[in-house]
């Protein structure tokens, strides 16, 4: 089967790491199920395993892909929740210590098939297309559950960070969609006139002031727009921190931390319950993930180069399949 594959790792060029080349069909354990791959989606994560983060040596080569949905062996619409959790562990998924991401001990979803454990497969709906699905398990669950850490409920003000990203349109969308406040900063005009489109409330230029304080920041631009984050916030706020893309090392600045009462919260992807009540989210609403284009599997270098540039206005989704 054709497959994206990172067969070493490169700090400096991850995209020269990238391979797309033919792999043995996957075998199936006992207890795990094989799901051909309709659509897969493509993560900031991708282009972390490609430059090394994560990853050994001896766990290379790996097929790469957090994200997929398509079709079980049993004929049933299917979406791929990209948490692995130690067999036996029955708390919070995310919380796992022994915990893995598809994509790093097991292989990933950017393949005409991926073999997951049964818990990992959750019903894909009529009406939710394998694009759109595909979108889900790692942005959009990560945005969904940062939603419910910001302390920020109906009504209430959030933050986002970094407009065009996977993360940041669902924000936006979810964010709209569930009755909060939404305002967005954004590198480029052009992107913040798209965050109105898509309903936010406000687009802000990066580290303009905010017309007031407001109760939650989402963060995943990190070290350019941690100052800003953190300047926005009403005391008692709290700054939802998901990644760390242009750097992980702000100062903390803790004055501000402690003499303000905010919040840090940390938190990667979700459960399967989580992605379950996403997946019935967007069936009840009719949201859908922005999706910035879609490319077969052999140009999926395009996209991770777009996505390395910050070009993207949403999703890059890929379709295995052609
Ligand atoms: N913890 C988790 O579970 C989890 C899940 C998903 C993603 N993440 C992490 O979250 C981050 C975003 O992921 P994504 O999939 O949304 O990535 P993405 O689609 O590539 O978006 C990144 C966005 O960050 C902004 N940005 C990038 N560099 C910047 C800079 N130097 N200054 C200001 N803004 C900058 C850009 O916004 P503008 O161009 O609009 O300014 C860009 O659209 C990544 O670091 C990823 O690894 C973590």
């Amino acid at each position: 089967m054709l497959a994206a594959v990172a067969s070493r790792t490169s700090p400096t060029d991850p995209l020269s790491a990238l391979e797309v080349v033919e792999r043995p069909r996957p075998e199936v354990p006992d207890g795990w199920v094989r799901v051909r791959v309709e659509a897969a989606s493509l993560n900031h994560h991708d282009l972390w395993s490609l430059r090394g983060v994560g990853l050994r040596d001896e766990d290379l080569p790996v097929v790469l892909g957090c994200d997929g949905a398509g079709v079980d062996e049993q004929g049933r619409d299917v979406v791929v929740h990209g948490v692995v959790t130690t067999p036996g562990w029955t708390g919070d998924d995310t919380l796992d210590p022994g915990r893995s991401l598809l994509s790093e001990r097991y292989d990933g979803t950017l393949a005409e098939e991926v073999v997951v454990p049964a818990r990992n497969v959750v019903p894909r709906p009529p009406g939710l297309s394998a694009e759109h699905a595909a979108c889900l398990p790692t942005a959009w669950l990560t945005a969904y559950r940062m939603l419910r850490l910001s302390g920020a409920e109906q009504g209430g003000t959030v933050l986002v960070q970094g407009a065009g990203g996977g993360v940041a349109t669902a924000l936006v969308a979810l964010g709209r969609a569930t009755g909060r406040r939404v305002w967005v900063t954004s590198r480029s005009e052009e992107k913040r006139r798209r965050a109105l489109d898509l309903g936010a409330h406000a687009a802000l230029a990066p580290g303009e002031r905010v017309p007031e304080r407001v109760d939650a920041v989402m963060e995943t631009v990190g070290e350019a727009t941690w100052a800003h984050s953190l300047r926005s916030l009403r005391p008692g706020g709290t700054v939802v921190v998901a990644g760390a893309t242009s750097g992980p090392a702000p100062s903390a600045e803790l004055q501000r931390v402690f003499f303000l009462g905010l919040r840090v919260v940390g938190t990667t992807m979700g459960t399967r319950d989580e992605l379950e009540h996403l997946v019935g989210l967007l069936a009840a609403t009719g949201v859908r993930p922005v999706v910035d284009r879609v490319l077969p599997l052999a140009d999926v270098g395009e996209g991770l180069a777009a996505m390395a540039a910050g070009e993207l206005f949403g999703k890059v989704v890929v379709r295995p399949g052609g």
